[in-house]
């Protein structure tokens, strides 16, 4: 249903009015947010600026949108929607099925349908984007999306002068300025900064959180720490932003003299802005620090075999977080018994099984393969419980050619429970010679051998706590068992 010419009109005035009214640049976005959604009649808004090097996007307002889709933290502009950027407006009927979204399991977990999209444009360029959300499939009309490509400008207007307000970091007196920078929200826009790093550690550090898939943010933040009348006399620029884990790094050589200036303005830093969790890391501390956050073994840089890293410690815990609300709402008002196949399956259903909102009962089964191709499955450990009339999910951790899965849901149904589906962490769609039913599905994985998050290679590699690609010259002509 389209809304008349005049309600856009008025949205846009106070679209303006808002945008002019020198709140902070988070506070007006997320009030013109709520403005556009409303006007549009839509469920939810989001308004996101693109850093200088073009490769993130950062949430600057929102309206209307889960907590999921907010603690994404920045998006990676080249996976989501990456259109919008090159200046086009786009447009998804049903989010759940377009193949341009990336991860259509979170839409439809999350209840988005129809993504309108259009880009902040300035001088030409995009410098971020606006998108709107609806939770049922709906086409919008002419006037809805020469609304939002207004409201886009209005943006860019307020983009370019909240940049140069930070970089004059003119026309306020000291203490106002104290106080506003206390009150700063943790990710101001930024869009002019270094587009080449400083030193090779930041690159070196760089190249390691990118192996473990851990988002990061290059200086994306300055701290001003001291002022002399109304002018900032020191700042302070942490090397790195990490969203998904909230630490801004500065990294540092052993050079005495170094660590102790470093330290002062970090002492510093912390007194003014003591919600700001930072950490002065030295090329050898990094690897601890990300250990500690469940990211590669203690003191290595990289883990011997994995090739690269396919989705990291905080993309599974979200991912197994959706599907186990998927689980919930669907299995709501029943008592569900959860079968797990050991040993690969140990770590998803640990973490699942956590937050699924319903009585549960777990049990597990043993197998091993034997024959001349390792396929035929003989049960080592059969279950503890009847499952008779019960309703039963049968959770795997990958379903590779699903020789595996076909024989146990086989075995399964034979004692005729009430209901019988399916949830695997990983689908290795490609080599699938089984057209089993796969009920929820984490991740579809390319066809290659993955290890860990309880996937082992040789009973190794379970302990990972994100998801690899084994080396290939390690398996060399071997099949996975
Ligand atoms: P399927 O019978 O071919 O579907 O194989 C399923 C079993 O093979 C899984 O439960 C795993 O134990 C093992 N498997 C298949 N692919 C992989 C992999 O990439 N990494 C680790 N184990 C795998």
């Amino acid at each position: 249903m389209a809304r008349s010419r005049g309600s856009h009109y008025s949205a846009l005035r106070r679209v303006a009015r808002v945008a002019n009214s020198g709140f902070g640049l988070r506070k007006t976005c997320n009030a013109i947010a709520k403005s556009t959604a409303r006007a549009m009649q839509a469920n939810g808004c989001r308004i996101l600026s693109l850093n200088a090097r073009r490769e993130y996007l950062i949430t600057v307002g929102t309206y209307g949108l889960s907590d999921v889709y907010l603690k994404k933290g920045a998006l990676d502009a080249r996976k989501s929607l990456p259109d919008i950027l090159e200046g086009k407006e786009v447009f998804i009927e049903d989010a759940t099925k377009d193949e341009r979204v990336q991860h259509p399991q979170v839409a439809l977990a999350q209840g988005v349908a129809s993504i309108l999209g259009v880009p902040i444009l300035g001088k030409g360029e995009a410098i971020g984007e606006i998108r709107i959300y609806t939770r049922e499939p709906r086409r919008f009309s002419e006037a809805d999306r020469s609304f939002l490509l207004s409201v886009a400008n209005v943006c860019a207007v307020m983009f370019e002068r909240a940049e140069l307000q930070q970089l004059l970091e003119l026309g306020y007196r000291a203490s106002e300025r104290r106080r506003k920078a206390s009150r700063a929200s943790p990710l101001p826009v930024t869009t002019l900064r270094p587009t080449v790093f400083a030193h090779p550690s930041e690159e070196d550090f760089a190249k390691v959180l990118d192996f473990y898939c851990i988002e990061w943010l290059y200086e994306p933040r300055s701290f001003p720490l001291k002022w002399e009348g109304d002018k900032i006399a020191e700042m302070f620029t942490p090397d790195f932003y990490l969203p998904e884990l909230d630490i801004y790094v500065e990294l540092t050589t052993l050079k005495q003299s170094l660590i102790t200036e470093k330290n002062r303005k970090l002492r510093q830093l912390r007194e003014l802005y003591p919600d700001v969790n930072v950490r002065l890391l030295t090329k050898t501390d990094f690897t601890k620090l990300l250990a500690k956050y469940g990211y590669g073994p203690l003191g290595e840089a990289k883990v011997e075999g994995v090739d690269r890293v396919l989705y990291s410690h905080a993309q599974i815990q979200r991912r197994v977080k959706a599907l186990a609300g998927r689980i919930s709402r669907d299995y709501a008002g029943e008592r569900l018994v959860l079968i797990g196949v050991l040993k690969g399956v140990l770590c998803f259903m640990a973490d699942l099984m956590q937050h699924l909102s319903l009585p549960v009962t777990v049990d597990f089964m043993a197998i091993s393969h034997y024959g001349g191709d390792g396929q035929v499955v003989k049960i080592t450990r059969d279950l503890d419980s009847t499952i008779t009339g019960q309703h039963v999910l049968m959770v795997e951790d990958i379903v590779d050619t699903g020789m595996t899965l076909n024989y146990l849901l086989g075995h399964l149904s034979a004692h005729t429970p009430a209901s019988l589906r399916v949830c695997t962490l990983l689908d290795k769609r490609a080599r699938r010679l089984i057209n089993v039913p796969l009920d929820y599905v984490g991740f579809e994985v390319p066809d290659e051998f993955v290890v860990g998050y309880g996937l082992d290679y040789k009973g190794e590699y379970r302990n990972l706590p994100f998801i690899g690609i084994l080396r290939p010259e390690l398996i060399k002509d071997e099949e996975p068992a």
